[in-house]
């Protein structure tokens, strides 16, 4: 996803640009750039690759100007390239751009016939262009910037740079995230909060619609009817993004460490069925149904915790992949039906999108998100923060463990204040997961040398059942998305209809099989591989392990543990065991190619 980063203040800014947009370089991208205002004009300089080489492009001739925008690209329309990286400039303006604007190519059209002459193959740089030509005709910087986004069909979050105001930015945001902030250093914008660490003392967000001027004095917001707004203010949390991964070798490593607090932290913050009741815009007592949506690696989390719902609350659950449920035709709405969305960014353009199209609907939604004052944060009913801290590395790992903490809370919550019984002794589970995810960490060196004995596969196979088959579906998309083996992750029982052709002796199959009441079954699955030469990694407690140790070429053991947690604890091998197998294949384990942290298009 891309990143905006601009500020205005009382010395150069070059420097401070590229600071903060190494500070969005989680996000995921492929060009940056700048624009700063100098003696003759606007100053652009774009390089292709990583923020160093505009860094490198910067200090060979480094801009004096005091003000300044920058970006961090994630190709949408046009590969990669100088010409495609933004900032995009039109005669006395530059500006940079987040999001899709879907009606580029008729603007584009309109704009070239006005004598526009475009260069890039972007969408975004229709936007200098539309500003330009209403400057032509008088309009001041902020209303040609409105007068613009009028016209653009499609999310955004821009930021402007003219001639004719050197002294002010100028901001636009409708569907895309953007955060203003003032300080003793001027004024900053960018599309994390947390990036504007060390050049603001707080962070605003603006609203959908809302515009802002930002000056050496002070910040102007304005609501889409031109009045001033005071927006909700939120904390600017700069410890992973200005510290950076802590001594550990990448911030997905030290995130997959990180988790023992993060649980800690959510059972002591969420500790008393009040404190997650007391969030909620509804009753579970009257809830009959609830549909859970997200994506990703959340949506597993969503699936995990269907079960949980229907088995632990006795409520009829449902799960939805967000981008399916915005478009799909649904049975009308019943009395006493709620929706979950789940989203570590709380910007996915799809989970925002479901559920925008839940709340028309009339149904209550609760939020379950890890960044502060983002979209979903602000408009769900109800939300419940994950509390994971910022997530740095584009893999969701502690993220997801977050969101399957809260869940468990949550629904623990739900059946007591339905009546059901045995919730303290899910409770007590819960309780000591922290210690047995810390013993699972402590056996990464295990770890290590299974990736060492899979680095080389060209696919892997993931299985389990029950509560353990959503944990096998993650395990398929950490590989997959860290290490770029093809990997899929399928229900154990499953197999034998059709992917057990895919078994031989040279494709690494992940069993997860613990404990429990689908034990016996889940071992007569595995039988099923090994019987046919299959090369069968079991990730289970010892009794599994003991169970299954004819079979199995490798074993990674997980703490024994009640079947409702067993899948928070069996993720976490499966994490380290994608971070391994990525970093002995040389990869950029915390930015994998093509990928973003949070994907804010459709
Ligand atoms: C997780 O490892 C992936 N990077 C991705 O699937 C992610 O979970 C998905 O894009 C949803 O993001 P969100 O939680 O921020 O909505």
């Amino acid at each position: 996803m891309c990143g905006i980063f601009a500020r205005v203040a009382a010395e150069p800014v070059a420097d401070t640009l590229i600071e903060g947009l190494k500070r969005l370089e989680y996000r995921g991208y492929d060009s940056a750039g700048i624009a700063t205002l100098e003696q003759g004009g606007i100053a652009r300089i774009c390089t292709v690759g990583k923020v160093e080489a505009l860094e490198a492009a910067v200090r060979s001739g480094p801009p004096k100007g005091s003000i300044g925008i920058g970006h961090t690209r994630w190709a949408t329309h046009g590969a990669p390239s100088e010409r495609n990286a933004h900032p995009h400039i039109a005669p006395g303006v530059a500006v940079v751009h987040n999001g899709i604007i879907e009606n580029h190519r008729e603007l584009r059209q309109g704009l070239s016939d006005l004598g526009a002459t475009f260069r890039s193959e972007t969408d975004s740089e229709v936007i200098p262009w539309m500003i330009s030509h209403h400057m032509a005709s008088g309009a001041k910087t902020m209303d040609a910037l409105r007068k613009a986004g009028e016209d653009m069909k499609g999310a955004f979050a821009v930021a402007a740079l003219t001639e004719s105001e050197p002294d002010t930015l100028h901001a636009l945001r409708r569907g895309s995230p953007l955060a203003v902030g003032f300080g003793d250093k001027g004024a900053a914008l960018a599309s994390d909060p947390n990036a504007l660490a060390g050049f603001a003392r707080e962070a605003f967000m603006l609203e959908d619609g809302d515009s802002a001027e930002l000056s050496r004095s002070g910040v102007d917001i304005r609501n889409a009817q031109g009045e001033k707004v005071h927006r909700q203010i939120v904390t600017i949390d700069d410890t992973a993004l200005t510290t950076g991964s802590d001594g550990y070798a990448h911030h997905m490593l030290k995130e997959i460490h990180e988790q023992p607090q993060v649980i800690q932290r959510i059972l002591s913050t969420y500790g008393s069925t009040g404190s997650i009741l007391g969030r909620l815009t509804f009753d579970f007592r009257r809830v009959t149904r609830i549909t859970l949506i997200a994506c990703g690696t959340s949506y597993l989390a969503a699936s995990l915790a269907r079960r949980w719902f229907q088995e632990i609350a006795g409520i009829a659950a449902e799960v939805a992949i967000a981008s399916e449920f915005r478009y799909e035709p649904l049975a009308p709405v019943q009395p006493g039906e709620i929706a979950i969305v789940i989203s570590q960014s709380g910007e996915t353009a799809d989970t925002v999108g479901a559920m925008h199209r839940l709340k028309e609907r009339g149904i209550p939604v609760l939020g379950l998100v890890n960044q502060a004052g983002s979209t979903i944060a602000r408009e769900a009913d109800c939300h419940i923060p994950l509390l994971a801290g910022p997530e740095i590395g584009v893999a969701s790992t502690k993220a997801f463990v977050a969101q399957l903490t809260v869940l468990a809370r949550i629904v623990l919550a739900a059946a007591q204040r339905r009546g059901h019984s045995g919730v303290s002794i899910l409770h007590s589970a819960l309780v000591r997961v922290p210690d047995s995810v810390s013993a699972v960490l402590h056996n990464e060196p295990a770890v290590m040398d299974v990736a060492q004995r899979v680095l080389q596969a060209r696919s892997a196979l993931f299985v389990g059942r029950g509560h353990l088959y959503p944990v096998a579906l993650e395990g398929a998309l950490k590989m997959k998305e860290t290490s770029y083996i093809h990997a899929e992750g399928f229900a154990a029982g499953e197999l034998k209809h059709g992917p057990i052709a895919l078994v031989d002796s040279t494709t690494p199959i992940f069993a997860l099989a613990s404990s429990g009441p689908l034990f016996e079954k889940c071992a007569s699955n595995i039988r099923e591989i090994a019987a046919r030469g299959g090369r069968i990694v079991l990730v289970g407690d010892r009794a599994a392990l003991l169970a299954l140790s004819d079979v199995a070429t490798h074993a990674l053991t997980v703490p024994h543990c009640p079947d409702f947690v067993q899948p928070i604890i069996s993720t976490i091998p499966l994490q380290l065991l994608a971070y391994h197998v990525a970093v002995q294949r040389g990869l950029d384990v915390d930015r994998p190619r093509n990928l973003a942290k949070s994907v804010t298009v459709e």
